[in-house]
């Protein structure tokens, strides 16, 4: 969601805090804003939408000192204007602070204060923090006290950083569900909600956890509880370097995160396959092998393109080790008074690793007595942290807001964990040296589709005026056309739904006509003839049929528009190879209709609120 960054310490503030807005933008777009400490006063400059806006705004006299804090907003109360963008201040000028995460009861705080005599000048729950603040300062002259009493008083979530001509030398920060994360440099200190802004100037790190308050000062920087209880905390490296954050000579990182994935499938595997053996080593999980021995059923637990994979997971590990999987939305899960017995394990998926949802799908699953366990992205995420064990995807930074290079890698970490089950089950060592051998294959299968871009593109460009689009697969393909449709819609905004294949005639069939482009995964696997029949209920309407086949399938040819060729794997594998020409249709649909493809219109890359 929003992005924040601060900094204190002995350069020039403003240049960091608006190259690190940059690099956050994917978490939110739609207004930025900046503060600084004048004389004796507040000064905050902010606009409506891009950062490159705030820039240009940015007045030539602005006081450009060695402290400042920067926010890049996704709305959620009040409309993305100048007087709702962050920084908020109280009534004096005094303590201005940014944040992200959503304030439940500001509303009930906002009449309080109102009462006492507080102004209000925007729509957003965050302003109440800034006049609580305010009004505790009052009574205890005690800028770091006041924040940890304002923030008694709010429910909800919040990563906040406040600055104060009270304490000209301090920033503090806290954290309750929205990430935080400490860069600690010589003589001067930062603080963002993703490390990804601080990469360029540190590679120490301290994420900071729920409860948590620190002040940062130029020199120190100190971590207590919400109740003032002093927190030791560690530092972490940041591993990823500055030239994954970038965009590398691509017009869009979406692009260029869809062509790193032979790069990115070989790193989820890189060390992991012990070919000998016909089995998998995950460092993560090696301390609880008798739990997942052990395991009754696994319960998949994610949101998006995750829980996408997560339904591929529960496929192929149904399929090979044999363990009954059910899979759950995570905002589902979390209300939904789950069943969850000792023997269940529950598996959450995250890019991010900071999904709201999710991480408090893993929480309720702990508090009901369940191991938990990871497949993540973001190194030293929430998720990450919180989970009982789990599997790193190692895909890199993803920026693009569409995520295409982290589904990939999630799958094929997915396929690692559906190996190693299958053997802890008795799956034979040729059985297991079999699919690891073609798994193994999929990196360089990647390399041939993504050498098809430019009949993708000419395909891309003759479907970029349709209005709708339905996306259809079976078996294991089912996920992969729910993906399709995810990608298609989230970022050229033409609307398309995904459907298991024989669902049609149920309903979606009313639909076709000559106008409706039918994309149809239909490569050899055991539903190949069922989804052939499907294609030519399709045809039969005069859809247009965008078939994904594999590379030595004639017949196919007889009945599709257009057909993007895929080599052949194993069933299991084929969602990795067939989402990649999906993506890439997307991609070049979007960018025909002129669509901002890496920041797509409400959308944000991490969706740190319910
Ligand atoms: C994917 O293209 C989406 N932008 C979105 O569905 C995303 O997958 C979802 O919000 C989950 O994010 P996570 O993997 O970081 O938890």
């Amino acid at each position: 969601m929003c992005g924040i960054v601060g900094y204190i310490g002995k350069q020039k503030a403003l240049p960091i805090i608006i190259e690190g807005l940059k690099r956050l933008e994917y978490r939110g777009y739609d207004s930025a804003g900046l503060a600084t400490i004048g004389d004796n006063e507040i000064l905050i400059t902010r606009m409506s939408g891009k950062v490159a806006e705030l820039e240009k705004a940015l007045p030539a006299d602005i006081d450009n000192g060695s402290l400042a804090l920067g926010h890049t907003r996704w709305a959620t109360h009040g409309e993305p204007t100048e007087r709702n963008a962050h920084p908020h201040k109280d009534c004096e000028h005094k303590i201005a602070l940014v944040h992200n995460g959503i304030i439940e009861n500001f509303q009930a705080i906002r009449t309080k204060l109102e009462q006492v005599g507080h102004k209000f000048t925007s729509d957003t729950d965050t302003e109440v923090l800034a006049h609580l603040i305010e009004e505790m300062f009052k009574y205890t002259g005690d800028l770091v006290d006041s924040v940890r009493l304002a923030l008694k008083e709010v429910d909800g979530a919040y990563g906040i950083a406040v600055i104060s001509v009270h304490e000209p030398d301090y920033i503090i920060v806290a954290r309750k569900g929205s990430p935080l994360v400490i860069g600690i440099g010589d003589g001067e200190h930062f603080v963002a909600s993703d490390a990804a802004a601080l990469v360029r100037h540190t590679r120490n790190v301290v994420y900071l956890e729920d409860g948590e308050v620190a002040v940062l000062t130029r020199d120190n920087f100190t971590t207590t509880t919400i109740d003032n209880v002093e927190v030791e905390k560690t530092v972490h490296e940041i591993t990823f370097d500055i030239e994954q954050i970038e965009k590398a000579g691509y017009p869009h990182f979406m692009l260029k995160e869809i062509h790193e994935q032979p790069d990115t499938i070989s790193d989820a595997l890189r060390g992991r396959i012990l070919f000998e053996e016909g089995d998998v080593k995950l460092g993560g999980l090696s301390d609880v092998i008798d739990d997942l021995r052990n395991a009754k059923r696994f319960i998949i637990t994610a949101c998006g393109t995750s829980w996408h994979a997560g339904l591929v997971g529960e496929y192929m590990i149904e399929q090979y080790a044999r363990v009954p999987v059910e899979i759950e939305y995570a905002s589902e899960f979390r209300y939904s008074n789950p069943i969850i017995t000792e023997n269940d394990i529950v598996w959450a998926i995250s890019q991010s690793g900071e999904t709201a949802d999710t991480l408090a799908a893993v929480r309720e699953a702990k508090l009901r007595g369940a191991k938990v366990f990871g497949i993540v992205n973001v190194v030293g995420s929430s998720i990450a942290r919180e989970t009982d064990g789990g599997v790193y995807i190692h895909a890199g930074p993803e920026i693009g807001v569409a995520s295409t290079k982290a589904f990939t890698s999630q799958l094929t970490v997915i396929s690692l964990i559906t190996v190693m089950m299958a053997r802890l089950r008795g799956m034979s060592i040729t059985d297991g040296y079999k699919i690891l051998s073609d798994l193994k294959s999929i990196p360089e299968k990647v390399k041939g589709i993504l050498d098809q871009s430019e009949y993708i593109k000419d395909i891309a460009e003759r479907f970029s005026f349709a209005r709708n689009f339905l996306y259809l697969g079976r078996g294991y393909n089912f996920p992969v056309a729910l993906e399709g449709a995810l990608k298609l819609k989230e970022i050229s905004y033409i609307h398309a739904e995904g459907y298991p294949a024989a669902e049609m005639k149920h309903g979606p069939i009313a639909l076709i006509d000559e106008n409706m482009p039918v994309v149809v995964i239909a490569t050899h696997d055991a539903s190949y003839d069922k989804v052939m029949s499907n294609i030519q209920e399709v045809k039969a309407r005069r859809g247009k049929i965008i078939a994904i086949a594999n590379d030595n399938d004639s017949e196919i040819d007889r009945y599709a528009n257009y057909v993007i060729r895929v080599p052949e794997t194993l069933d299991l594998f084929s969602p990795i190879i067939s989402s990649i020409p999906l993506q890439l249709l997307a991609y070049y649909i979007a960018v025909y209709r002129g669509c901002n493809v890496d920041q797509p219109r409400n959308l944000a890359k991490s969706v740190t609120v319910e």
